[in-house]
């Protein structure tokens, strides 16, 4: 019997030995180690042995068979389970540090950089930003600023509909939108006053590009709405802008001009600090009529708006010759900037 046992031991030992897998292991754990298993089946045999001595020598033998099986199959068990780790990770490495050949980094484009400056330089004199559809209804983009079916101002805004009918309205009122100043009236009919918020975004008109236009470019609007707001708030606000976005040696000024969603209206300069005058944008006190769609009594409330345009902007500032090429996928020209 003790060499039967051993026999087994040694036979289970070298298997043992020879696993390579987790789940050989575990097979073998069930097959040596198990109840079923060949030394089980023996120390089930002791009680047939005839002395004392012999049933003692054979279930002392069996112990240390066992004890020797399950140490070496621990011991496998964690060797093999380690390699399969190695292995994993091996096949899963990912190298971050990996060096790319000759890719190169990019950048924001010069319109992205100009917005986000605007949006910089606003938010530090406590504007919030707004938003609003690019594609929009004719009574925000029209109607709502003053300026009703008819009105001779809406032929400056060569307009492009869009073929959409909105439920219950009319067809030809669904349109892009031609400037950014609709959301003002977005912005007066979802927040109560103060409000003080720039909108900077895209715009659409029918022209045909050139040097100075492009049917699709961008627009940032202002508007502030609140009690006791005066046309020196409007200078001030733009003045302040000027100097904390072009630099300290540049100066603004305001001229008479006509806008129908403000009244009065005008013009805005900057000054180049070679003292030569720059034309930015529109701006004006928000008309009545203005403050009236946006669910506002004008009675209480007053303010100003403000828009430019901010591709314009940044040529000027960048000093590039042709506007188109804001829109161009020519790295050479956004390599400069
Ligand atoms: N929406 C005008 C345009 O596209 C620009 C403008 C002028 C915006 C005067 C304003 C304003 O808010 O007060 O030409």
């Amino acid at each position: 019997m003790i060499s039967d046992i051993t026999a087994a031991r040694d036979a289970a030992l070298t298997d043992i030995a020879g696993a390579s897998s987790p789940d050989e292991v575990a097979a073998m754990t069930t097959r040596y180690a198990g109840k079923k298993g060949e030394l089980a089946g023996l120390k089930k045999q002791l009680g047939s042995l005839d002395s004392i001595d012999a049933k003692k020598a054979a279930g002392a033998a069996i112990n240390e068979a066992m004890g020797a099986v399950d140490s070496a199959l621990d011991e496998r068990r964690a060797l093999v389970a380690a390699d399969a780790m190695r292995q994993q990770v091996q096949t899963e490495r990912i190298d971050l540090t990996e060096y790319v050949g000759t890719a190169t980094r990019g950048h924001a484009h010069l319109v992205t950089q100009a917005w986000e400056r605007l949006e910089d330089v606003f938010v530090g004199l406590g504007f919030c930003v707004a938003e609003g559809p690019e594609v929009e209804t004719d009574w925000h983009n029209f109607e709502a600023l003053n300026m009703g079916e008819g009105h001779p101002a809406r032929g400056e805004f060569d307009t492009l509909f869009v073929d959409h009918v909105p439920p219950g309205g009319k067809p030809g009122t669904t349109v892009l939108r031609t400037h950014t100043s609709p959301v003002q009236i977005r912005t007066m009919l979802a927040e109560d006053p103060p409000i003080y918020v720039i909108a900077p975004g895209r715009v659409f008109r029918r022209d045909t590009p050139d040097a100075t236009h492009m049917p699709v470019f961008h627009q940032i609007e202002g508007l502030v709405v609140d009690r006791g707001i005066s046309m020196a708030d409007l200078a001030g606000t733009i003045d302040a802008f000027t100097k904390a976005f072009f630099g300290r040696g540049w100066n603004s000024r305001l001229r008479p001009s006509y806008f129908p969603f403000t009244e009065p209206s005008a013009e805005f300069d900057i000054q180049r600090p070679d003292g030569s005058w720059i034309e930015l944008g529109g701006c004006g006190m928000v008309h009545p009529n203005v403050l009236t769609a946006g669910g506002l009594d004008p009675e209480e409330w007053s303010g100003f708006a403000f828009g430019f345009g901010i591709d314009r902007m940044a040529i000027m500032r960048h000093g590039v010759a042709d506007i188109r090429e804001m829109f161009s996928d020519d790295l050479r020209f956004s390599e400069q900037f």
